[in-house]
């Protein structure tokens, strides 16, 4: 590891947090599908750069943001983004509190405001689902400025030299406008693909070291498959999602495996061929 990796995890390690902030440190886990692309995030956020994850649905983007905060010990905070997402679910709000027999208002601190404070992770999830004019609020925090004015109380507000962004987007997906250029511009950004073969042979036995050999057997041949045909254009991008295959080695333990994969693969497709498809290659590494 390089050293200004390892220099920027002693000094977010060292810092203190509260219990309650400590529950918000990620579980780690995430396994790199190329050689350096997690080493490359951990260089980038290092270097205070706002991460930006783009890829299809269930390829570890989350797993990738809890893992660096695994790593830095660092907590890490989540908005969801979607329509309704506004000014106040970011930087918080005014309320009335009752001190010493009076009525006072208080402005409770929203996540970004939070994680700017207390050098946070802040894992911004769907990026591209909010509506645009919402984001550019955060485009001085985003870029070397790293600092906010909060427009409900006037308090300038700078972040803490830990604090770090990290934002996901499938792209692509209905819903999802693309993404402002200036927001996008102010991100480094990482194409996130599904893992396969020998990684995502790793990442089962890992997470399923019990489940009988044959079924891993069974789940690794189907994902290779999976892919191919999602390469070749006759199956949807998710239909080799990871965590689509999660979800079947989990039922799988307890149920035939071909109806694991039924429900938590082929059901969850929309096109009824792709369904048989996915259904006909199960069957053929099924003894
Ligand atoms: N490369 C990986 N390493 C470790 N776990 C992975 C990896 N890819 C997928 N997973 C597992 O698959 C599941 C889905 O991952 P995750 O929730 O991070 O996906 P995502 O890309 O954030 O999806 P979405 O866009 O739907 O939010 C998790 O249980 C995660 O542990
Ligand atoms: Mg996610």
């Amino acid at each position: 590891m390089i050293e200004l990796i390892k220099n920027e995890k002693e000094l977010r390690t060292s810092r203190l947090h509260s219990e309650k902030d400590i529950d918000l440190i990620g579980t780690g886990g995430y396994v790199s599908p190329i050689d350096h692309l997690y080493e490359d995030v951990l260089i980038a956020v290092s270097l205070k750069k706002p991460v930006l994850l783009k890829g299809p649905t269930g390829a570890g983007k989350t797993k990738l943001a809890e893992t660096v905060s695994h790593f830095f010990s660092q907590p890490i905070q989540s908005i969801n983004c979607s329509v309704d997402l506004d000014a106040e679910a970011l930087l918080g709000f005014k309320t009335i509190v009752i001190k010493e027999g009076t009525n006072v208002i208080e402005f409770v601190d929203g996540p970004v405001v939070e994680a700017m404070k207390k050098g946070h992770i802040l894992y911004i999830d769907e990026i591209n689902m909010a509506k645009p004019e919402t984001l550019p609020i955060l485009h001085s925090v985003l870029d070397y400025r790293r600092m906010l004015t909060n427009p409900y109380t006037g308090e300038v507000i700078k972040a803490h030299p830990d604090f770090s962004v990290i934002a996901a987007i499938n792209e692509g997906y209905i819903g999802t406008t693309p993404m402002n250029e200036a927001l996008k511009n102010r991100f480094v950004s990482f194409s996130i693909p599904y893992i396969t073969g020998e990684l995502l042979e790793e990442l089962f036995n890992n997470l399923f070291p019990n489940a009988p050999k044959d079924l891993h057997t069974l789940m690794l041949n189907l994902a290779e498959d999976l892919m191919a045909q999602v390469q070749q254009g006759l199956l949807a991008e998710d239909a080799a999602s990871i965590r689509s295959l999660q979800y079947a080695m989990d039922l799988a333990q307890y149920m035939d495996p071909l109806r694991a994969i039924e429900y938590a693969i082929a059901e969850k497709l929309d096109d009824e061929q792709e369904k048989r498809l996915v259904l006909e290659l199960a069957s053929s590494w099924v003894k």
